[in-house]
């Protein structure tokens, strides 16, 4: 908890033509495979907050020559797949389970003994997600009672690839196994009935990994060699994602995201707000570093509650707490179902939206796995809410604040900044009346 409180407030249209920071998911990935790599890798496009950073760090304190040439701009002098040594002391992935979890796979497979921790959020978050996929693969790691950080890494383990059902539906456990099962004996294979996000597969062939995947598997073998090579970071879909909704919300807008990130794992908000008969228009699809971007033209539109269907769901899993608030402005009920892993990520999702809404007047009701919405047309009220440092739910309610009637303020925002460097800014210099307190 901190005393770092915005003041969000009803504001004018959404203009202008914007592109939003680069993709965290991307970000984290990319330094960690440019880090293994042979050679040099330029990075372009990587994400300036805190959650890549952090990542970034650790590799330096394992012996990871980075450069910083510019903003955004990272050049790695790889140390190859076995080049890694010991850091002094633990390191310290900050507010990222992306982090921590994926580095869990990749040190449980070197020969040294590491030690990972976090925040106070992301020492709460579970983690037997993926010890115990790890430990059945060979990899001896301790936890703090119930599984929770910090993970203490033994290296000089001999890992073996297993074949694992990914039942959670999380890119974070599938990529932790994969990065593990470069370092394993045989195969490593991940089957799942609900594909996630691709980035660690992609990426992995991109720096020239021999790796098989298609939605719903994906299987390595450990033994071969990473290439260098040039990664170009898209904007992040998930930070677009404010503006999708606040733009769709405030009678008048008419916002043009630019070049972002459309892989078709990270897009379920544009269906199902398309659902709710949002207005968004997509134009000059192209390519950007192997991902598939677009420009994204949103305009008000009058949304309507819908249930929103549960094959979505994986495709979304940051976006609830902006859809909530686009919910909240919705004629009629929107039912939210399937969604229980939000009770896991940087706070609980489903509570702490619920209990911000109902201080705005806002009719919702939680159930385990999601929210039933009952929206209005006119907007609500305002009041004070708590983000208890969770990042997306801090700008979710800077995005309801547009259409409240009152102040908005919202307490603990400083953790913005792990995902969305320069959103206050960004979001004023479109028409937001947001302010710092
Ligand atoms: C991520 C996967 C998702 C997502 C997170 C980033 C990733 O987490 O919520 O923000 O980069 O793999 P889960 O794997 O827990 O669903």
């Amino acid at each position: 908890m901190n005393d770092m409180a915005w003041i969000a407030a009803p504001g004018a249209p959404l203009r202008g033509h914007v592109q939003v920071p680069g993709d965290k998911s991307v970000s984290h990935r990319a330094i960690m495979l440019a880090a293994l790599a042979d050679g040099t890798s330029r990075i372009e496009g990587f994400l300036e907050g805190e959650d890549a950073r952090a990542t970034e760090a650790i590799f330096r304190r394992m012996g990871v020559s980075i450069e910083t040439p510019a903003p955004g701009v990272r050049v790695v002098h790889g140390v190859g797949i076995d080049g890694l040594r010991a850091a002094d002391g633990a390191l310290d992935c900050g507010n990222a389970g992306t982090g921590m979890r994926l580095l869990a796979g990749l040190l449980a497979g070197q020969a040294f003994d590491s030690t990972l921790v976090g925040d106070a959020s992301l020492s709460k978050r579970p983690m037997r997600r993926v010890t115990e996929p790890l430990a059945r693969m060979g990899a001896r790691i301790d936890t703090d009672a119930g599984g929770l950080p910090p993970l203490r890494v033994h290296g000089g383990q001999r890992l073996t690839g297993i074949e694992f059902d990914n039942t959670l539906a999380s890119a974070q456990v599938k990529s932790c196994l994969l990065l593990a099962g470069l370092y394993a004996d045989g195969e490593t294979v991940v089957h799942e009935s609900r594909p996630t996000r691709d980035y660690t597969e992609r990426m992995l062939a991109a720096f020239g990994w021999p790796i098989d995947f298609a939605p719903g598997i994906a299987r390595i073998t450990g033994g071969h060699r990473l290439r260098a090579t040039d990664v170009r970071v898209p904007a992040d879909f998930s930070s677009a994602a404010f503006f999708l909704v606040a733009a769709s919300i405030v009678p008048g807008s008419d916002l043009l995201l630019r070049r972002v990130g459309m892989n078709p794992r990270r897009t379920g908000l544009l269906h199902v707000l398309r659902l709710m008969g949002a207005d968004i228009v997509e134009s000059d699809a192209g390519e950007e570093g192997g991902e598939p971007v677009a420009d994204l033209r949103v305009r008000h539109a009058a949304l309507r509650g819908i249930d929103v269907p549960e094959q979505h769901v994986p495709d979304m899993i940051d976006e609830f707490p902006a859809l909530f608030v686009a919910a909240a402005c919705a004629s009629g009920t929107t039912r939210v179902t399937g969604a229980h892993e939000l009770r896991v990520k940087e706070s609980d999702r489903i509570a702490t939206m619920a209990s911000g809404l109902r201080t705005l007047g806002v009719d919702i009701e939680e159930v385990d796995d999601g929210a039933t919405i009952t929206g209005s047309a006119g907007g609500f009220g305002g009041g004070h809410v708590e983000s208890h440092g969770d990042h997306r739910i801090a700008m979710s309610f800077a995005v309801a604040g547009q259409r409240a009637r009152g102040e908005v303020r919202i307490g603990d925002t400083a953790n913005v900044s792990t995902s969305f460097p320069g959103f206050l800014t960004l979001a004023q210099s479109m028409g937001c009346a947001l302010r710092a307190d």
